[in-house]
C-alpha cells in the first residue's frame, strides 16, 4: 500500500524531478545560467581542496566576505550579516519588524516571499500596482506616499524589480527614503539584481539610518545552490532605525548562539537587556514554525 502524500511532499518530488532532468530549460529557475566565471570556479575548487567546508562560519559570516560585500555595495562603514540566501535576510527583517496592526508596503509585481513572511506575522500587505504604462511601470513617490501611514513597518522595494527589470534612480531612492523616514517605516531595499543594472544606488547611500539592504549571490554569480546572501545595515545601532533592526535580526537568527552574538553586538545587548528577548517584537509562537524555509535554515545553522 502506498504511503499518503502531503502536498509538500508531492511538490518537493516534482521540483526534484525537474532538477534531475538533463537538458531541461527550466525558465522558472530564476538564477544565472551562464557558466561560472573561471575565477569563481577556481576559488570554489581551491576551497574544496583545502577542505574549508568542514568549518562553521562565524555568526555574522567570514570577515573577508563581510568586508567584500560592504565594499562592493560602496558602503564601507556598514556591516554585513551573511545569510542563507537573500530570502533569509528578508525573512529576518519581516519577523523582526512586522506584527498585527502594521503594514508592509510594496509594489505589484514584487517578490512575493516577504509578503508571505509579513502576513505570517499578522501584518497587512499593501501592493501598489505598477504594471501600467501610466506610471511607466515603476513606483512613484506620489503612489508610495498615498499608501503609507503610521502603521507602515516596512517599505519593501525590489530594485531592479523582479520581474519587470526596471531600476530606480538615485533621486527616486531619495524620495522613497524620505517618505519612509516621515512615516517611521524601514526602507528594505532588495538589491538582488543590482549587478544586472547600470547606475544602481543602494538605499544605504542616501539613508544609512532608515534603510537596510538585502543582497544575494544566487543571481549575479549563479550560486543559488550554495545559499548565500546578506543583510547590510549601518554599523552604529540607533534605536528604531535600520541598524537597530539589524541588531535585532542578527540576534533572532542566532537565538541559540547569543553568547557569540553578544561579542559583536555588545552595545545593543546591554541597552535592551534580557527582558527584550530576540523575536519578541512581532513574533507569535507559531511564527517561526510557519516560516519553514527560513526557519529550517536557521535551525541547521544553529547546530
Ligand atoms: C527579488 C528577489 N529577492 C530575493 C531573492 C532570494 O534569493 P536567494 O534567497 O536565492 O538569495 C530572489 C530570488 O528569486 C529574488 O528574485
Amino acid at each position: 500500500m502506498s504511503k499518503p502524500q502531503s502536498a509538500a511532499l508531492v511538490r518537493n518530488r516534482y521540483f526534484d524531478e525537474l532538477s534531475a532532468t538533463p537538458g531541461l530549460y527550466w525558465l522558472g529557475q530564476n538564477t544565472n545560467h551562464i557558466e561560472s566565471h573561471p575565477a569563481v570556479r577556481e576559488a570554489m575548487l581551491r576551497s574544496i581542496e583545502a577542505g574549508e567546508f568542514n568549518a562553521y562560519a562565524p555568526p555574522l559570516g567570514f570577515e573577508a566576505l563581510r568586508a567584500a560585500i560592504v565594499a562592493d555595495l560602496g558602503v564601507p562603514a556598514a556591516e554585513a550579516l551573511v545569510t542563507e540566501g537573500g530570502v533569509n535576510a528578508l525573512a529576518m527583517i519581516c519577523r523582526a519588524r512586522c506584527k498585527p496592526g502594521t503594514t508592509l508596503v510594496t509594489t505589484d509585481p514584487t517578490w512575493k516571499w516577504p509578503c508571505l513572511f509579513a502576513r505570517q506575522q499578522g501584518a497587512e500587505v499593501i501592493e501598489i500596482p505598477i504594471y501600467d504604462p501610466a506610471c511607466n511601470y515603476r513606483l512613484t513617490p506620489e503612489a508610495l506616499k498615498a499608501n503609507v501611514d503610521e502603521r507602515t513597518a516596512i517599505i519593501y522595494l525590489v530594485d531592479p524589480n523582479n520581474p519587470l527589470g526596471i531600476r530606480y534612480t538615485r533621486e527616486e531612492i531619495e524620495s522613497f527614503a524620505a517618505i519612509a523616514r516621515d512615516c517611521g517605516a524601514l526602507l528594505v531595499h532588495d538589491c538582488t539584481y543590482r549587478d544586472f543594472a547600470d547606475g544602481h544606488t543602494p538605499a544605504l547611500h542616501v539613508a544609512p539610518k532608515g534603510s537596510v539592504v538585502s543582497t544575494s549571490f544566487s543571481k549575479w554569480l549563479g550560486l543559488a545552490g550554495l545559499r548565500i546572501g546578506a543583510l547590510v545595515a549601518a554599523a552604529r545601532p540607533v534605536r528604531g532605525t535600520g541598524a537597530d533592526l539589524y541588531q535585532r535580526a542578527r540576534r533572532q537568527r542566532h537565538r541559540p548562539a547569543r553568547g557569540a552574538g553578544r561579542v559583536v553586538g555588545q552595545g545593543r545587548m546591554d541597552e535592551e537587556g534580557p527582558q527584550h528577548r530576540p523575536g519578541q517584537q512581532g513574533d507569535d509562537p507559531g511564527g517561526r514554525r510557519r516560516d519553514r524555509r527560513a526557519g529550517a535554515a536557521d535551525h541547521a545553522l544553529a547546530r
